[in-house]
């Protein structure tokens, strides 16, 4: 048995007990009532970094949420792997379909990890990925195995588009210096199918309003007389895509990179079951954009989604009313070359125009990012590969991801180095949704397979 493999199994427990306590912590940046809980959470993961051998580590405040830096330098001509993941987490709502409270963490066997997995928000996104890279830093750190440099950022706004970032790289140039970003934020195919991310979607974020008469009005002496604005909205969603399911806006897809037939066929290649697919979201039939493949639509193409619509009464019983206003909040799921900016200015002017008379309208634009994909040709992906090789016997298997990091693409551009993308998620671990869960032998894995990454793309600098 490998070193690794030794010092994990021997560690077991308290890596779990450990990754159990900085659950239990509420760190939601999305609400600002949990603000205490997210500086909680900062201050115990530089703990933990100190903890694992970190020679300094600090907590470095930014606009928003503050950013957990720590470094170990070995050599000053040793590469530098820097480290990025987030300590917060979504809002655990619906709460009623959890089955045990989503910051009181338990371990349940599934079908999937039979040999347990940790239920709580965060468990896969990101707590339990980024938490992973601190054990493989302490296991490394203690046995004399760290063969390069290595810093730490793990931040408090992914989740609600990592809007300090930004101002935090372009004051830190030089202290996060490195040869190669290394993330697990995303997933892998399956326990016994290996993968790395090679791209990430983009994103474009907007809350629409629509306004009709001004004050809410009886829905009998009014109805059918003014518009109602719950109607408009409705109607004006529907008319986003067509009878193909492309979405309508003018110029939307004037920038998509059409994936060449190769890559399409490689894509192929890739095992999925779409009998499992339908089966895990108990649906019949699949939808979407006509000419692709599920796993096409969900990673190379482009998506409008409506993530929340509300206006008008939702209590209990029955209320007759036309409602003075409506709401929207969309998402758009961008893919290379598309710019995220054009796409929400493009959005805008469309669903102006799409109002009738009778309402007004109002685009608010969220946040954004632009779409990632990175060449599997270079040293840093064969570095990880070798990685998997040597971990889970068996290349791994590049794909391209739906999900988004809007980040990547700004290091690349800021700090000019690449990024490799080891996630050890399973798309049935739920992240977002009610019931979220992280596979105890793929947390395990992970750590088994990390240090892998740090030996591998050393030896390859060293001989380039
Ligand atoms: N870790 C996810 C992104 C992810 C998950 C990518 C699985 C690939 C596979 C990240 O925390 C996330 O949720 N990102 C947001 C975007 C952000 C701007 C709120 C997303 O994709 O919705
Ligand atoms: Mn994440
Ligand atoms: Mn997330």
């Amino acid at each position: 048995m490998s070193d690794i493999k030794k010092y994990v199994e021997e560690n077991r427990e308290r890596f779990i007990n450990e990754l159990v306590e900085l659950l239990k912590i509420p760190s939601i940046s999305a609400d600002p009532a949990y603000k205490n809980d997210v500086l909680k959470t900062a201050d115990a993961v530089m703990k933990r970094l100190q903890e694992a051998g970190c020679d300094t580590v600090e907590i470095c405040d930014t606009p928003g949420n503050p950013i957990v830096f720590g470094e170990k330098i070995v050599d000053k001509n040793l590469p530098t792997v820097l480290v990025y993941g987030h300590y917060d987490v979504q809002p655990p709502d619906p709460l009623d379909l959890w089955t045990s409270p989503p910051f009181n963490p338990v371990i349940k066997e599934t079908k999937i990890h039979p040999e347990g997995a940790i239920f709580a928000r965060g468990a896969c996104d990101d707590k339990g990925q980024m938490y992973m890279h601190v054990k493989a830093l302490e296991y490394m750190i203690k046995n004399d195995a760290l063969p390069c440099n290595v810093k730490f950022m793990i931040e408090g706004e992914e989740e609600i588009g990592s809007v300090s970032l930004g101002w935090f790289l372009e004051r830190n140039r030089e202290k996060l210096s490195n040869d190669v970003i290394l993330i697990s934020d995303t997933g892998m195919i399956a326990k016994e199918v290996p993968s790395i991310t090679t791209g990430l979607r983009g994103l474009s974020y907007v809350e629409v309003e629509v306004t009709g008469p001004n004050r809410d009005l009886h829905s009998g002496l009014y109805g059918g007389a003014v518009a109602n604005p719950i109607n408009v909205l409705a109607k004006m969603i529907a008319a986003l895509h067509d009878e193909n399911n492309h979405i309508t806006i003018p110029g939307f897809y004037d920038k998509v990179e059409e994936a060449s037939d190769i890559e399409r066929s490689k894509m192929a290649e890739a095992p999925f079951s779409l009998e499992n697919y339908k089966e895990a979201l108990d649906i019949e039939a699949v939808y979407g954009e006509k000419g692709y493949s599920t796993n096409e639509r969900n990673s190379i193409r482009p998506t409008l989604d409506v993530n929340g619509i509300w206006g008008g009464y939702i209590g209990e019983g029955a209320k007759t009313v036309i409602a003075s206003k409506a709401y929207a909040k969309i998402s758009m799921r961008l893919v290379p070359d598309q710019d995220w900016q054009e796409i929400t200015a493009l959005f805008k002017k469309h669903f102006e125009n799409l109002a009738p008379k009778g309402v007004k309208v109002n685009v608010k634009p969220h946040h954004g990012g632009q779409a990632y994909v990175t060449p599997i040709d270079t040293l840093e992906y064969q570095a990880a590969n070798d990685a998997y090789e040597e971990s889970f016997g068996k290349a791994p298997i590049p794909q391209r991801s739906g999900g988004s990091i809007p980040i990547v693409s700004l290091f690349e551009k800021e700090l000019k180095s690449k990024t490799i993308l080891m996630g050890f998620g399973l798309d049935s671990d739920a992240i977002h949704s009610p019931n979220e869960h992280f596979g105890i032998w793929n947390y395990l894995k992970g750590i088994e397979t990390i240090p892998l990454f740090y030996k591998h793309f050393t030896k390859l600098k060293k001989q380039e």
